[in-house]
């Protein structure tokens, strides 16, 4: 299949602005492996951003004339790190991930839209709970602003970290997941596993399959499950056998989150067909502003505002992130893939508008 260069709503540079954007100055690029490096970015001046740990930052670069916008999950944490930063690893042929490694420079200013994310949790000195984390290569990201958040802010609370990796070189903040160790001994642990070990490996290597996992899972300490919180973040493949190791051990569905960085291709259908025939018209709410969008039948939401000059938020396009979350305060919506949304959001209405089509010709949703 022919490599495709641009996604469908990629489109000529546009100078994006108002309360949503930001220019960010790189302070510094910090190469961690041999294929992924951490761009620090100075807190703006006079406008610092406030996130939460496990949100990401949506980073927009002109490409050969178009914009190309990606999320990447910020690792900074927001209670100890005064900078903001992410860790971009590269993907095989990815636009993006290869363009930022090759072309950025310390001092260059990089438009991004605020934080968003729902991969969050609230942190509070008085609780007392364990996370337990699955990681695969850049999943750490998320999982490494979370860490440092909940070590520094919950002195009860502990984490375990299972991280798996390609090999020893591709470990993203080795040296830091130690020192972390070291520092809140006791109360964060990391089991590293490998698919190619060298010789000298201590820790675990060989394919994260079930059994592996299910080794693993037996030397996680148990807090029970009242206080537990599981979370993961890598491959699909890697997330899929998580989930079976958890069902399995009846971990009741609530205790479980995930971040996908990529839309899956396991156990997906065939195609699904987008909306119906018809072309609808769908009214927008966004920033006190009313848009009315007309949606032709193969087209979601998100890509016929675009294309008629609306600047509505959205990152990832394929229904992973939530950026372009809004609530349907009316009518009936049609999502192509529904993995980012929690099953509460699907009930109280929420609607992704990146693969959203418009059912009913009474479509009103609101967003932000
Ligand atoms: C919420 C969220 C947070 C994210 N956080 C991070 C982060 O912290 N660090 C990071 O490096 N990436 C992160 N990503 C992934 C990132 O947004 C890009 O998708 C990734 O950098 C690839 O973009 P690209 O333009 O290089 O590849 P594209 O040109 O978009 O894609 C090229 C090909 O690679 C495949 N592909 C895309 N991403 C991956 C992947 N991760 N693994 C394997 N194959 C892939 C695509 O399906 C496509 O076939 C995050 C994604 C989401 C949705
Ligand atoms: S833009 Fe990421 S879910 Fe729609």
């Amino acid at each position: 299949m022919a490599f495709s260069f641009f996604k469908k709503s990629e489109k000529k540079e546009e100078t994006h602005s108002g309360p949503h954007y930001y220019d960010l100055k790189v302070k510094t690029i910090i190469n961690e492996t041999k294929d992924a490096i951490t761009i620090v970015f100075d807190q703006p001046a006079g406008k610092k951003i406030n996130y939460k740990s496990g949100q990401f930052l949506t980073l927009i670069v002109n490409v050969q004339g178009k914009e190309v916008r990606r999320a990447y999950s910020l690792c900074s944490s927001p209670f100890i790190d005064n900078d903001l930063a992410v860790t971009v690893k590269r993907v095989e042929q990815g636009l993006m991930s290869n363009w930022l490694p090759d072309n950025i420079k310390e001092g260059q200013t990089i438009k991004v839209m605020e934080p968003m994310g729902q991969f969050t949790t609230e942190f509070d000195a008085k609780r007392k709970r364990h996370i337990v984390m699955f990681a695969g290569g850049s999943g750490i990201t998320p999982m490494s602003s979370i860490i440092k958040s909940i070590l520094s802010q919950e002195p009860d609370s502990m984490v375990s970290l299972i991280y798996c990796n390609r090999d020893i070189d591709s470990i993203i903040f080795r040296d830091e997941l130690d020192k972390w160790q070291t520092k809140y001994e006791g109360r964060f642990h990391v089991i590293h596993v490998l698919d190619n070990a060298p010789m000298n490996w201590q820790g675990y290597s060989g394919l994260l399959n079930h059994e592996m996992l299910q080794k693993l899972f037996e030397r996680i300490p148990d807090w029970g499950i009242e206080k537990t919180t599981y979370l993961m973040c890598g491959p699909e493949g890697m997330m899929k056998n998580v989930e079976t190791l958890l069902d399995a051990h009846k971990i009741p569905k609530e205790k479980v989150f995930k971040e996908s960085f990529v839309q899956g291709i396991l156990d997906k259908k065939e195609e699904k067909p987008t909306g119906d025939a018809k072309s609808r018209e769908v009214t927008i709410r966004y920033d006190g502003q009313e848009y009315k969008v007309s949606v032709e039948p193969t087209a979601t939401i998100l890509q016929s505002a675009l294309d008629q000059g609306i600047d509505l938020p959205y990152s990832c396009q394929s229904g992973l992130c939530t950026a372009c979350r809004g609530k349907a305060l009316s009518g009936q919506v049609k999502l192509d893939e529904e993995e980012g949304l929690s099953q509460s959001e699907r009930a109280e209405g929420y609607v992704l508008t990146c693969v959203g089509h418009p059912l009913t010709d009474d479509v009103v949703i609101e967003i932000g």
